[in-house]
């Protein structure tokens, strides 16, 4: 029977190190660590080193600002909020333009902003609505959110803190990227099938997916989630994907109108951060800078880049969202261009739907409107 004595365990177990083993009696000894690490394992090596130190810094302070007795929705350990966000340097990576460039939204434009519903008008609007009041309802009874009526003060345990905050978006954000990428990969699959033009809505959609991901990438840089989270987000996507993928063969008209419903609750629950954040009961995000990655993907305007802005930009977008999908829902899904990425031959003397906030309409354009 040997025991083994590992002389620098460290070097030796991360990064690949050979080392010479001395045979002394019993024991063997490991005298000697050199590194045959490659380069690229090297600078892994580098970004953890600088990943864990970044990581150690950020924990008390996190560890300091959690309410006592407090369990969120998440079983992520405690550093998982972030104070402020780290940047990562390389010049190993060059960032390139994206393909869908973010329209720059004004301080009216987005102020301007309200909460719109779209009046049921058949049955197949009713069903959407219906679906979406369910899964509003469950999301609601696990995660313990009430919405407040007005007029009437929520019991303190529905007060919301950052941490319930930062819960809800990323789990409702993951979930929203879903239909724009399953609706976009049908209709794209359809066009490669019979060999036909799509007339555009293949881009808007997979947009959609894109800023859907993109709001989740940014509340990412704000919070690491933990397992059962993740496990969460993994079951909703699975259940989630395939239900949409079977209801969108179906009925795509029924799938938009429920995206324009679902999308018309996002515009209410970002407005209801607004209000929270600008009442003062966000204190760890009174001073904050917005994330760099929102800053560069919103063009955040000038003295805007703070963490008081940043749901009005989100806000802004899920407002456009129910706008998008509601029209879509009353296009014929066979036939119609997709009149947000058509261009009119001659100027025309009346508002026409655009892709920024400078014309919202968030119950969708009817038919005649848009398709002349
Ligand atoms: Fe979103
Ligand atoms: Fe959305």
């Amino acid at each position: 029977m040997y025991s083994v004595t590992v002389l620098r365990p460290t070097a030796a177990s991360t990064c690949g190190a050979a080392c010479t083993l001395k045979q002394a009696g019993n024991r063997v000894l490991i005298v000697g660590v050199y590194s045959t690490a490659t380069r690229s394992q090297r600078t892994f090596m580098t970004w953890k080193k600088n990943r864990d130190e970044t990581a150690k810094a950020v924990v008390p302070a996190a560890r300091n600002n959690q309410s006592p007795g407090t369990r969120s929705l998440s079983s992520t350990r405690p550093r998982w909020i972030k104070d402020f966000f780290p940047k990562f340097e390389t010049d190993k990576i060059v960032e390139v333009e994206t393909a869908w460039k973010h329209p720059v939204y004004t301080e009216e434009q987005m102020r301007a902003i309200s909460v719109a519903h779209r009046e049921v008008r058949n049955w197949s609007d009713r069903v959407a609505l219906m679906m979406v009041k369910l899964l509003r309802w469950g999301m609601d009874t696990v995660t313990g959110y009430k919405h407040p009526k007005k007029g009437k003060p929520l019991p303190p345990k529905f007060e919301m803190t950052e941490e319930k905050w930062l819960n809800r978006f990323l789990f409702l954000e993951s979930v929203a990227g879903v239909p724009g990428m399953v609706g976009g990969m049908l209709r794209h699959l359809r066009s490669l099938r019979l060999m036909r033009r799509d007339n555009g809505w293949i881009e808007s959609l997979l947009e959609e997916a894109y800023n859907e991901r993109m709001h989740l990438l940014t509340f990412m840089k704000m919070a690491e989630p933990g397992w059962f989270m993740r496990l969460m987000v993994l079951g909703a996507q699975g259940v989630f994907f395939n239900a949409f993928f079977l209801s969108y063969l179906c009925s795509p008209r029924t799938c938009h109108r429920f995206v324009g419903y679902l999308e018309e609750e996002a515009v209410h629950t970002y407005t209801r951060a607004i209000e929270d954040l600008e009442a003062g009961k966000l204190p760890k995000w009174q001073n904050m800078e917005a994330p760099e990655i929102a800053v560069q993907y919103w063009n955040m305007l000038e003295g805007k880049p703070k963490m008081l802005d940043l749901p009005l930009y989100i806000r802004a977008d899920e407002a456009k969202h129910p706008e998008v999908n509601h029209t879509m829902g009353n296009l014929n899904q066979k036939t119609d261009p997709n009149p947000y990425t058509i261009k009119f031959r001659e100027p025309v003397n009346r508002p026409v739907p655009s892709k920024g906030t400078d014309i919202v309409k968030p119950t969708g354009w009817e038919r005649e409107e848009v398709i002349v």
